[in-house]
């Protein structure tokens, strides 16, 4: 393994087992934790570390994303996210993303230009799609089609490659708009729409989802900037669940398709980019602000597997950003459909003020996430709760393919193998010790 020059501070850290003392050096980030290098811990003290979760562990070195969960501040490259959302836009954070800098005027249009080029799909992929059962989840179906690009994309599967590298991560930024489409399209029984290569990628995406063989769907500018608002916020967020497995699938040389439907899964959970569909689906259930009280009750109960969705975060422990800035679109969002008092816009703001003055979440600093608000905006452009999170994962293609591309790029990335603390049986006679439980 190649070494790394790194920011080293003057301390180390001490750690005695057994009398023995073992040194392990610290390296200093450019803002937030510093990190303990615990790598050499096994072959000098023959012992592994144990922290389920990873609430304590970085599990690698980054320059794309950075959060500061106390005061609520999220960057890519250094950029506020705040100024993202409001002056960029979402193919030019893309590019950021993966590139490391904001490109200038030509390089922009060159890349919109070339991800515009990659929005179609090989025709046979349509097959693909006739294979689903109609009522399948959207999310499954972007599963099963990212994965199979691989099978059709096979020019760009060599990771070692830096054009492939760079040609497979705009193929799945551009391609994820198309599937994600399709996926809608399928569900409800219509034919597919092809992409226009004169609008922009959020135009495009809406224009897929909502036009149909009969009619052209009249695209709003400010609906359309609500979608690239939302795909700018949703682009990446450091080393989540379904990050950390995009790496994880990539560190064993598997190709880019295999590794963002690995992602796409990971996504799909509840406690992750899930939340989205099941914070709707949830404050429709508690329909209206006299039943707050009762819910509010289920969240805190320990028995009660019940959760406030969209609320809470591993890693904020303030106010999300993304919601703040989601929070402050919806209104806008409905005016412009012609919903003047949603009933749930209302129950979510009562939720947040009636949840903020609760003891239960001022303790444990839960605040609203980004699936908290996202999905009353995405209700008033018209998708139904299933495509939430298949929007998620087409905003997210962004940040997993700038960190897997990251992964690939760095000299001491070797396949990533965590360990155990193994409690299982020690060795048995074959054929004794039978089953006795009847749980199978
Ligand atoms: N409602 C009620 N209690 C909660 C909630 C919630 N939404 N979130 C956390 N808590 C409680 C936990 O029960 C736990 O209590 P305890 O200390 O008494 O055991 C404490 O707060 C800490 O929560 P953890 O689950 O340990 O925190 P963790 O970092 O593991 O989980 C998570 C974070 C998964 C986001 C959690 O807050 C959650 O499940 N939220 C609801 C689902 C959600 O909105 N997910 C989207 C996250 S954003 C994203 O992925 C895009």
């Amino acid at each position: 393994m190649r070494e790394k020059k790194r920011n080293l501070t003057k301390n180390k850290a001490k750690l005695s087992i057994n009398n023995k003392t073992y040194e392990f050096p610290i390296y200093k980030s450019t803002e937030g934790e510093s990190v303990i290098d615990i790598s050499k811990l096994h072959s000098i003290a023959n012992i592994f570390t144990y922290d389920p979760g990873f609430t304590s562990t970085a599990s690698c070195e980054s320059k794309i994303t950075f959060i500061d969960g106390e005061k609520g501040i999220l960057r890519y490259r250094g950029y506020d996210i705040e100024e993202l959302a409001k002056k960029s836009d979402f193919i030019e954070v893309v590019n950021l993303l993966i590139y490391g800098d904001l490109p200038n005027n030509k390089q922009l249009k060159k890349y919109k230009r070339l991800i515009t080029r990659h929005t179609l799909l090989h025709d046979q992929i349509i097959n693909f799609f006739q294979g689903f059962r109609r009522d399948a989840h959207p999310m499954a179906m972007m599963v099963g089609v990212m994965g199979a690009l691989s099978s059709f994309y096979q020019d760009t599967l060599d990771i070692h490659d830096a054009h492939q590298r760079q040609e497979a991560t705009r193929r799945i930024v551009a391609k994820s708009a198309t599937i994600g489409a399709m996926a809608y399209k399928y569900s409800i029984g219509q034919s597919f729409v092809s992409p226009k290569n004169n609008l922009s990628f959020s135009e495009n995406f809406l224009h897929m989802c909502f036009s149909n063989t009969a009619e052209e769907y009249k695209i709003s500018p400010i609906l359309s900037k609500a979608m690239d608002t939302i795909f700018i916020l949703h682009a990446d967020h450091e080393q989540n669940a379904s990050t950390s497995t995009v790496r994880l699938a990539g560190s064993s040389g598997a190709n880019p398709f295999a590794c963002i439907a690995a992602g796409v899964s990971s996504l799909w959970g509840p406690a992750h980019g899930g939340a989205n569909q099941a914070a709707l689906e949830m404050l429709e259930e508690i329909g209206t602000s006299k039943n707050i009280r009762k819910y509010l009750n289920k969240a805190k109960n320990k028995k009660d597997p019940f959760k406030l969705m969209g609320f809470g975060h591993r890693v904020y422990k303030n106010y999300d950003p993304r919601a703040k800035i989601l929070k402050n679109i919806c209104q806008k969002v409905l005016n412009h459909v012609g919903i003047k008092n949603d009933p749930i816009l209302k129950l979510a703001i009562d939720l947040e003020k009636i949840a903020l003055r609760e003891k239960y979440f001022i303790d444990k600093k839960l605040y609203p996430n980004v699936d908290f608000y996202s999905g009353i905006i995405l209700r008033a452009i018209g998708f139904p709760p299933e495509m939430f999170t298949v929007i998620f994962a087409i905003a997210r293609t962004a940040g997993w393919t700038a960190q897997w591309t990251e992964m690939i790029e760095d000299p001491i990335q070797k396949i990533g193998r965590p360990r155990q603390l193994y409690t299982g049986n020690k060795p048995l006679k074959y054929g004794k010790n039978r089953s006795k439980k009847n749980t199978r």
